[in-house]
């Protein structure tokens, strides 16, 4: 059936407004419920908390679909209940299930007596499904097995490319019984169909056809994510790891990706080598399913070397300064991107926090500069010793080392050669591969030399 549904979203971070964003495009009713009282009043204002392109247009033009509430009452009117909350890591490295509990126990009494599907959308340990099975059925006094039914329907949108990944995705994973998948693909059948007008912001790429979908179960689907997100993080750690020996050897990390990507076995994504994975998801999932493993005394050997060569990729940054300047004390050290990657201005473990705080204690002098991140930064990262550049260019001047921490493009259109000369000395640490010409200055990339490179300055 094509009728639009009545759906339900809690929590409005980055997922949850993607979701939102994506269901209202497709024609449905959505609510958008949130404990913070403040971003709701902003999002009821039509102004988007987060940094992400295109999402706030996206949500602009569909405005007609689109309330936002700190009520959650609004429950009640909705046929589709997607739980979008953050699952953020606690000490131990499983996921804090908090939020995730509080949002089951703040729906539970809204629920009634007409079918409602609860979709699991955060990234949540395998078995939270069940559990949020029994909380409901603890919690909500209308619950019935026959008409409520929990749904795993995990999300797989990259930040800053938010709406291109949930537009045009290459597969919608549902896990749950039978009648709950095909209510979800009814919700999802404009997206399947592929029957939406694409934004102007994200036109539907040349040769996507249609995503595939795989209906299984609840745990089946849980896992899926977190093996996707590892398998990807393992990639990325595998290049990372091919590409400190191409160093020692001579080899080129990048004609090395290209060759082996080009195996259709491998593929060339999520292989470009550099300072590593942060963010949200890749430390998270990896250290998730590890301490799964342990739970069953399972060991999970392949991950947990991911995540070693993930932490090796940052200290390495610091070891080729060292190798160059001897000490760090009183050095100056400019810091090119904070925001764990490109096009976003998420800075949850983000390779630049980790640089800046031990430059900072090794006695460097820390200046550090993001096109988006720096304002959040001086808010979340205010405990770190370092200071915010006003442009990027003052990262350079009379510095003793520049470190490119994100590849953001506008550091591509960079006079590099005018930036180099304001410099005390000319060594710049390419952390992501982002130059692609010589500069009159020593430059250390990862796993590859650029060719030509004048280091007489030092
Ligand atoms: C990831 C998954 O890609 C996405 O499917 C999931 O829903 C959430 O987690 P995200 O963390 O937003 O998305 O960004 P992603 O583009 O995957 O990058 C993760 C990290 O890996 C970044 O720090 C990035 O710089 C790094 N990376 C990625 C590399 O170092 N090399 C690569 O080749 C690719």
């Amino acid at each position: 059936s094509r009728r639009p549904h009545q759906i339900a979203i809690l929590g409005t971070g980055y997922v949850g407004l993607g979701t939102a964003a994506l269901l209202a495009h497709l024609g449905h009713h959505v609510t958008g419920i949130d404990v913070d009282v403040c971003k709701i009043e902003q999002l009821q204002r039509a102004e988007i908390p987060i940094y992400e392109p295109g999402l706030e247009k996206l949500l602009l033009s569909n405005t007609s679909q689109l309330t936002w509430t700190t009520d959650f009452s609004a429950v009640q009117q909705a046929d589709t209940i997607f739980i979008c909350v953050g699952t953020p890591p606690s000490a131990d490295g499983t996921p804090d299930l908090q939020f995730l509990q509080t949002a089951v126990a703040s729906l539970a009494p809204y629920l009634g007596r007409k079918q409602q599907i609860i979709v699991n959308k955060s990234t949540v340990p395998i078995g939270t499904g069940d559990l949020v099975v029994r909380l409901l059925e603890d919690l909500a006094p209308e619950f019935d097995a026959s008409v409520h039914y929990v749904v795993s329907n995990p999300e797989f949108l990259r930040e800053g490319s938010a709406l291109e990944d949930s537009l045009y995705p290459d597969r919608i994973v549902l896990g749950g019984l039978d009648t709950a998948l095909d209510h979800m693909i009814s919700v999802y059948a404009p997206l399947i169909e592929q029957s939406f007008t694409p934004p102007a912001s994200a036109p539907r790429p040349e040769r996507y056809t249609r995503p595939a979908v795989v209906r299984t179960t609840l745990q089946s689907a849980e896992m899926i994510k977190y093996a996707a997100n590892a398998f990807l993080a393992l990639k990325v750690s595998f290049a990372n790891e091919i590409a400190g020996l191409c160093e020692h050897v001579g080899a080129d990390i990048e004609e090395v990706t290209t060759g082996i990507g080009l195996d259709s076995r491998i593929g060339h994504r999520f292989l470009q080598a550099g300072l590593g994975w942060g963010g949200s998801c890749f430390g998270k999932d990896t250290q998730g399913l590890i301490s799964a493993g342990r739970e069953h005394a399972y060991a999970m050997p392949i991950l947990q070397a991911a995540i070693d060569v993930n932490a090796r990729q940052r200290q390495m940054v610091i070891n080729k300064l060292l190798r160059h300047l001897r000490t760090m004390k009183g050095k100056r050290i400019g810091v090119l991107g904070m925001a764990f990657k490109p096009n976003t201005d998420d800075l949850r473990d983000a390779p630049a926090y980790t640089l800046i705080q031990r430059l900072a204690e090794l006695g460097a002098v820390v200046t550090a500069h993001d096109p988006v991140a720096m304002a959040r930064a001086e808010r979340e990262w205010s405990h770190l010793k370092y200071s915010s550049a006003v442009n990027a260019a003052q990262v350079f001047q009379r510095a003793d080392a520049v470190i490119i921490a994100t590849e953001w493009d506008e550091y591509r259109q960079l006079d590099w050669e005018a930036l180099v000369a304001t410099m005390r000395r000319p060594l710049i640490i390419d952390s992501r591969n982002l130059l692609r010409h010589p500069l009159t200055a020593q430059v250390e990339q990862v796993g590859r030399e650029l060719k030509g490179t004048i280091g007489a300055a030092l």
